[in-house]
C-alpha cells in the first residue's frame, strides 16, 4: 500500500504534515513517498509535474495532494503554472471522476452564508468529470487574426467519456438516495445536448436512480434557494469546477471539504477541494480537516478500508463537537486553534 504525498505550495505543507500524521497514527503500514508538484516543483525543476514525479504517481496506490499555486508563479508562460501540473497529473493518470461532498457539520451551521433552515442537514455529492471538456479541449490559444488579438478554446466531449462518468454518478445515487440530477446547457451548447442524451440513455440500466437534467445557470441558482433537492448531482468538467466552490460554501467553509479523484480502476488522487491560499501560507492557522478527510475518503476507495475511514472521520466530527475551529469556522464561544493543534486534537480524538 504505497501513498504519493505530495504537499505542493503555500499551505500545501502545512496541512499535509497534520494529515500524515493522522495517516501514521492509523498504524496501517502504509508506505509513504513525498514528491514536488506545483510551483514548487517549477523552482525546483522548471516543470510543474516532473518526471520523478509522474514516476512515483505512477506506481502509487493512491496519491494525496495538499495544493497548488500562488501569485509568485502567475506570470510563468501557461505550460509552466503550477495548475498545469494538476491538469497534467489528473489526465496522466486517467482520474476522470471527481467526487466532491459537500456536506454541513451540524456544528458550523452557523459558519454558512445561507440561513440554518436552508442548509441544516445538507449532504450533496458533486461528480465532475475531470480530464475532458474545455479544460483539455484541442485547439486552443490566444494569437493574432485580422489584426487584433482572438483567444479561443474547444469544448468537446465523445460520448464514452459522458458514459464513463454517467455510470460512476449513477453508482453514487445507488448507494445514496438515489436521486442524480445531470447539469448541461443544452439550450446553448451541442456538447451538452449530447451530454444529456447519454446521460438519458444510461438511465435505463438504472431504474432504481431517478435521474433529472437541469440547466447549469438554474442549477447554480437552484442550489443558493434549495440546495436539499439535491442528493448527487453529475456535470461536465468547467460546470463542475464551479458548482463544486458555490456548493462548498454552502457548508462554512472551503476548508471542510474534501475530494477524491480515480480512475477506472479505484487508484485515485485526493485532495482538500480548496486552493492553496498564499494569504495565510506559513502562518500556521490553516484548516487541515479537508485534508484529513481527503486521507478518509482514500481509506475508503482506493484501499478498501471502511472501518479506518470512518474512524477518522468521526473522529473530526469528534474536535468539532469538542469545539475546536480554526480561524475559517471560528465563531464565538469555541476554541480557536492553529494547524497543528487541530491536527493534535484529531489524534486525540482518534485514540478515544
Ligand atoms: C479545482 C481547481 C483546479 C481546477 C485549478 C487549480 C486548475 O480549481 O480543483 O477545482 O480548475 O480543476
Ligand atoms: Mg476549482
Amino acid at each position: 500500500m504505497k501513498i504519493c504525498v505530495l504537499p505542493g505550495d503555500g499551505i500545501g505543507p502545512e496541512i499535509m504534515a497534520e494529515a500524515v500524521r493522522v495517516i501514521e497514527a492509523l498504524d496501517l503500514k502504509f508506505e509513504i513517498e513525498e514528491a514536488l508538484l506545483g510551483g514548487s516543483a517549477v523552482d525546483a525543476t522548471g516543470e510543474p509535474y516532473p518526471q520523478a514525479t509522474a514516476a512515483l504517481a505512477r506506481t502509487a496506490d493512491a496519491v494525496l495532494l495538499g495544493a497548488v499555486g500562488g501569485p509568485k508563479w502567475d506570470a510563468l508562460p501557461r505550460e509552466q503554472r503550477p495548475e498545469r501540473g494538476l491538469l497534467g497529473i489528473r489526465k496522466d493518470l486517467g482520474l476522470f471522476a471527481n467526487l466532491r461532498p459537500a456536506i454541513l457539520y451540524p456544528e458550523l451551521a452557523n459558519a454558512s452564508s445561507l440561513k440554518p433552515e436552508i442548509v441544516a442537514g445538507l449532504d450533496i455529492l458533486i461528480v465532475r468529470e475531470l480530464t475532458g471538456d474545455i479544460y483539455f479541449g484541442q485547439p486552443r490559444g490566444i494569437e493574432m487574426r485580422d489584426g487584433e488579438r482572438y483567444g479561443y478554446n474547444t469544448m468537446h466531449y465523445t460520448e464514452s467519456e459522458i458514459r464513463r462518468i454517467g455510470r460512476v454518478a449513477f453508482e453514487a445515487a445507488r448507494k445514496r438516495n438515489g436521486r442524480l440530477c445531470s447539469v448541461d446547457k443544452m439550450n446553448v451548447l451541442e456538447t451538452t445536448q449530447l451530454w444529456r442524451d447519454v446521460m438519458s440513455e444510461l438511465a435505463a440500466d438504472y431504474p432504481d436512480v431517478d435521474l433529472s437534467h437541469m440547466l447549469v445557470d438554474n442549477a447554480a441558482m437552484q442550489l443558493v434557494r434549495a440546495p436539499k433537492q439535491f442528493d448527487v448531482m453529475v456535470t461536465g468538467n468547467m460546470f463542475g469546477d464551479i458548482l463544486s466552490d458555490e456548493a462548498s460554501m454552502l457548508t462554512g467553509s472551503i476548508g471542510m471539504l474534501p475530494s477524491a479523484s480515480l480512475d477506472a480502476n479505484n487508484k485515485g488522487l485526493y485532495e482538500p477541494s480548496h486552493g492553496s491560499a498564499p494569504d495565510i501560507a506559513g502562518k500556521g492557522v490553516a484548516n487541515p480537516l479537508a485534508t484529513i478527510l481527503s486521507a478518509a475518503m482514500m481509506l475508503r476507495y482506493t484501499f478498501g478500508l471502511e472501518e479506518a475511514a470512518l474512524r477518522v472521520e468521526q473522529a473530526v466530527k469528534r474536535v468539532l463537537a469538542q469545539g475546536y475551529r480554526t480561524a475559517d469556522i471560528h465563531e464565538p464561544g469555541t476554541t480557536r486553534v492553529g494547524t497543528k493543534q487541530m491536527g493534535d486534537a484529531v489524534l486525540a480524538a482518534l485514540q478515544d
